[in-house]
């Protein structure tokens, strides 16, 4: 653990890996590896940073952890919504014949797919197109959760009904990915 060498105001960059909500800690981790401990004061004021020559917003009083739930990604904002703050882990494991680790992980991703959206403008290579990606998205969730020295299974073995009734979704689910800590 790096401990914070300068009193004065500087910058520090990194991932944050954990939020303790009771202590207002955070974890953040550099991209070269070094992790800080960060208190979050009743002073403290947050920015989430944007792309160059964007507004900064303030962010202050908004860095909470994320409450247990079914979130939902936007991909036009890039950002998720809560659906149902059950924990659905239980059943969704239940769907993909019992495999422990989707009950187990901290995260469960699971990517779902509308075909109509690219069968309506391709025909029948829409699903082909579909697959791809599926395969790109896949292989950028590993690559994520290997930069952030988390693990992660592309599970394929699951009753696609089950797993649909679970997540009350018309899409059809294609993959999921449980992650977490490397054991
Ligand atoms: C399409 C596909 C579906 C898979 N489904 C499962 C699955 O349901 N459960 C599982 O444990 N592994 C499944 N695997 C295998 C794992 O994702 C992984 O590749 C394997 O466990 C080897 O992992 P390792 O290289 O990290 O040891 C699947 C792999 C692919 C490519």
């Amino acid at each position: 653990m790096d401990n914070m060498q300068f009193e004065f105001s500087d910058t520090i960059a990194g991932y944050v890996l954990e939020f303790d909500e009771k202590k207002n800690i955070f974890k953040l981790r550099t991209t070269n590896n070094r992790d800080f401990f960060i208190k979050l004061t009743a002073t403290t004021i947050g920015r989430i940073l944007r792309n160059l020559d964007e507004p900064y917003m303030d962010c202050t009083g908004e860095i909470k952890d994320l409450p247990t739930g079914m979130y939902k990604y936007n991909n036009r904002s890039h950002s998720l919504s809560l659906v149902k703050s059950d924990d659905l882990r239980p059943s969704l494991s239940q769907a993909a014949l019992n495999q422990p680790w989707v009950k187990e992980a901290p995260l469960v991703i699971i990517i779902c797919a509308d075909y109509s959206i690219t069968t309506s403008r391709y025909g029948s290579r829409g699903k082909r197109y579909v697959d791809i990606e599926l395969g790109h998205v896949g292989q950028n969730i590993y690559l994520e959760a290997t930069a952030l020295g988390l693990g992660t299974v592309a599970v394929g073995a699951f009753d696609d009904r089950s797993v649909k009734e679970v997540l009350d979704v018309k899409e059809d689910p294609l993959y999921i990915f449980p992650v977490g800590a490397r054991k």
